[in-house]
C-alpha cells in the first residue's frame, strides 16, 4: 500500500494497517503501487445512494443482465469471494472465459476482444493455433516471456493475476481492481445532504513509460510518461459516454434502481449466498452506525 495516502474524517481511528488487518494487505503486496501514476481521475455526480451503487460494484452476476457484451469474456458464476475482518473483501473472476451456463451457448470461436488481448499480450492472431478456451493460457505465458522487454517484473505475480479481474474492496466504500500493470480505485462517496445522491470517483493509477493494456481504458490524452498527473474531471451529468461503455451501463441504471426503492411493494432486500460480500458490507455498517459516538 505504499505511494498512497489514505485519510479518515472522524474520531475513531486505529493505524491504517492494523485497520486493514496483515492477511488482507497480503493480497496487495505483489502490486508496485509506489511506482504508479494517476493518468485518469473522472467525477460525476450519480442520483443514487452510495451504498446502492456499492451494491454493483462487489457483486458481479449482474454482468449477464447489464452488460451482456462482456458475457463472453468473464465468469461471474465461479467467482472466488474473500471476506476479511473490518468490512474489507475481495473477489476473483476469471477473464476471458464465460460462465459455465453460457459456455455451451456460445460459439467456440475467437471473438474480436480475445484477438485484442492476444495482440496486446505479444501473440499474433493470425497465427494462433488454440480455440477460445486456449486463449487464457497463451496470454499468461506471452506476458510472461515479455515481460523484461516490455519493461514489467511479473515474478511476484501468479498466473492468475497477469489475467484475471481482482476486485480488492476497503470498507466502507473504495476498490481497486488490481492489474500488474496498474489499479483502478474507485469511489462512492455519499452526498454531503441528499442521501439520494452520491459522488463517483473513478482513478486509474499505472506504471509509466509502458505499453498498458486497453481494458485499462486510460484516455487517450493522458501523459503516460508519468511526468504530469492527471487532474480530476468533472464530467456533466449526463455525460455517461466519458465513463466508457461498461460504467455507463451501470451509471445509467443506478438512478432507476433507487427510484424502485421508493415502492410500496419494497420491503427490503434478501441477500442470497452469492452475495456474501454484501451481506458482509452491511453487516459491518450497521455495526458502525450503532455504535455511540
Ligand atoms: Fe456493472
Amino acid at each position: 500500500m505504499e505511494g498512497m495516502d489514505f485519510y479518515l474524517y472522524g474520531s475513531r481511528c486505529c493505524p491504517l494497517l492494523e485497520y486493514l488487518g496483515a492477511e488482507f494487505v497480503a493480497r496487495l503486496d505483489a502490486y508496485p503501487f509506489e511506482q504508479m501514476k494517476r493518468m485518469s481521475d473522472k467525477r460525476q455526480e450519480w442520483d443514487a445512494n452510495w451504498k446502492l451503487a456499492l451494491e454493483a460494484f462487489i457483486e458481479g452476476y449482474h454482468l449477464q443482465g447489464l452488460h451482456p457484451q462482456l458475457i463472453p469474456l468473464a465468469d461471474t458464476y465461479r467467482t472466488q469471494r474473500d471476506v476479511f475482518p473490518n468490512g474489507h473483501s475481495a473477489s476473483i473472476s476469471r477473464f476471458l472465459i464465460p460462465s459455465e451456463q453460457y459456455a455451451h451457448r456460445l460459439n467456440a470461436k475467437i471473438t474480436d476482444e480475445h484477438n485484442l488481448f492476444m495482440r496486446e499480450a505479444g501473440i499474433d492472431p493470425v497465427t494462433f493455433q488454440g480455440g477460445p478456451a486456449d486463449v487464457r493460457e497463451a496470454i499468461i505465458k506471452s506476458k510472461r516471456a515479455n515481460a523484461k522487454t516490455a519493461g514489467y517484473d511479473f515474478s511476484m505475480f501468479d498466473d492468475e493475476q497477469l489475467i484475471d479481474d481482482w476486485t480488492v474492496k476497503l470498507f466502507p466504500s473504495c476498490t481497486f481492481n488490481t492489474h500488474p500493470e496498474g489499479v483502478l480505485v474507485q469511489r462512492w462517496l455519499p452526498h454531503p445532504t441528499d442521501p439520494e445522491k452520491l459522488t463517483y470517483i473513478s482513478q486509474i493509477w499505472a506504471l509509466p513509460g509502458r505499453e498498458l493494456p486497453s481494458y485499462m481504458g486510460i484516455p487517450s490524452d493522458a501523459d503516460r510518461s508519468g511526468k504530469s498527473i492527471r487532474k480530476p474531471v468533472y464530467l456533466d451529468k449526463n455525460d455517461l459516454e466519458s465513463l466508457g461503455p461498461v460504467i455507463s451501463q451501470d451509471a445509467s441504471t443506478m438512478p432507476k434502481i433507487q427510484k424502485r426503492l421508493r415502492s410500496d411493494g419494497f420491503k427490503g432486500s434478501i441477500y442470497s449466498e452469492q452475495e456474501i460480500l454484501i451481506r458482509q458490507f452491511y453487516a459491518e455498517y450497521e455495526r458502525y452506525v450503532s455504535l455511540e459516538d
